[in-house]
């Protein structure tokens, strides 16, 4: 499971990811929940189906990543025909809006759906009694929702005691709380994400689900070391326009062209500085929460498939270092 707050690059990650994982012929599959097509754009191919379809090759060994949008609707006609042989009379349904109504008049359905159809993958072995998928990675709601989402079986379970359903919660249950299962977090260096994470943290260990790594992306490399950090953040207005001056970017009297540079040089020195300053503050707070991170740098050309790749050989080390 991927989550984070919004923005923070679960998507990303998460695809990164089952790229990771898919090494030496193994088999991931990327599944999300949503809607909104976000791992179709992320790859440049079309819209997914509700429909499992290979969609990038690993990096190194032949591993293959599947992916797959999950739909609630499909899904519950999925499981009227598992449950109760409703084929046909499922599609009645669906002609009646009643498949549409149930889906979005009880979120909580909804998230029964979801998860349910993930866990389903992560359970489906082939006629040689082999797993079909050697992981199975969610790029999960967000941190605000992401405690009640996993923990929705529990609750039906509980509202129904016996029969396929109270069986199907707490098989689904049973996949999502063992250590077969991780809950990562994404964050940035920043002050919302680190508190979402922080808060996330707590509430899935209230609810006994389990955490993996914190996933730091987005991490900006350091031009400075202690010494320039201290000097960008004072005053040293007259050192500047002197070194200028030296480099040969003409005189540093008033009016000349390392004069007028001082200012914005200066200012983004320290403002850098500064930057530089909170991300330490940060990652002070992630240490407290005693969870193993990752991280991962900012790509500065922007997102496209290389980069993706980047980001799971990344992953992969760190990782490996572990
Ligand atoms: N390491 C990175 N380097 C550069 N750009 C990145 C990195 N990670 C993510 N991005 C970019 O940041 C933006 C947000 O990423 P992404 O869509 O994965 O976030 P998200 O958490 O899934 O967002 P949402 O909450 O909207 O689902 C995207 O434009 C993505 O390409
Ligand atoms: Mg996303």
């Amino acid at each position: 499971m991927v989550s984070g707050k919004g923005g923070t690059g679960k998507t990303t990650v998460a695809a990164a990811l089952a790229l990771a994982l898919a090494r030496e012929g193994r088999r991931t599959l990327l599944v999300e929940v949503e809607g909104r097509q976000g791992i179709a754009q992320l790859f440049g191919a079309e819209a997914l189906p509700y429909e499992e379809r290979k969609i990038a090759v690993a990096p190194g060994g032949g591993g293959e990543v599947y992916a797959l949008a999950i739909d609630a609707e499909r899904a519950l006609l999925d499981y009227l025909q598992m449950f109760y042989k409703l084929g046909s009379a499922g599609r009645a349904l669906k002609k009646l809006g009643a498949i549409d109504f149930a889906t979005t008049i009880a979120p909580g359905l909804r998230d029964v759906l979801l998860t349910g159809k993930a866990c389903e993958a992560v359970r489906r072995k082939d006629k040689a009694g082999k797993f079909v998928y050697d992981h199975v990675i969610m790029d999960a709601p967000p941190t605000g929702r992401i405690t009640r989402f996993l923990n929705v079986n529990d609750e039906v379970a509980g509202l129904a005691r016996f029969g396929p359903i109270h069986n199907q919660a707490q098989a689904v249950m049973k996949v999502l709380k063992s250590p077969e299962t991780a809950v990562h977090l994404v964050t940035l260096l920043e002050e919302m994400p680190v508190q979402e994470t922080a808060d996330g943290i707590e509430e899935l260990r209230a609810a006994g689900l389990p955490i993996g790594r914190v996933i730091v992306n987005m991490v900006r490399p350091h031009h400075l070391d202690e010494d320039a950090l201290r000097a960008a953040s004072g005053e040293r207005r007259a050192d500047v326009a002197k070194a200028l001056s030296r480099a040969g970017l003409g005189g540093a009297r008033r009016g000349g062209l390392a004069e007028r540079l001082v200012d914005p040089l200066v200012a983004q020195a320290a403002e850098h500085a500064s930057r530089v300053e909170l991300e330490r503050g940060q990652r002070t707070v992630l240490e407290g929460l005693d969870t193993a991170t990752y991280e991962l740098p900012l790509l500065g050309a922007g997102m496209d498939l290389a980069g993706l790749y980047e980001l799971a050989t990344e992953l992969r080390k760190q990782a490996d270092d572990e």
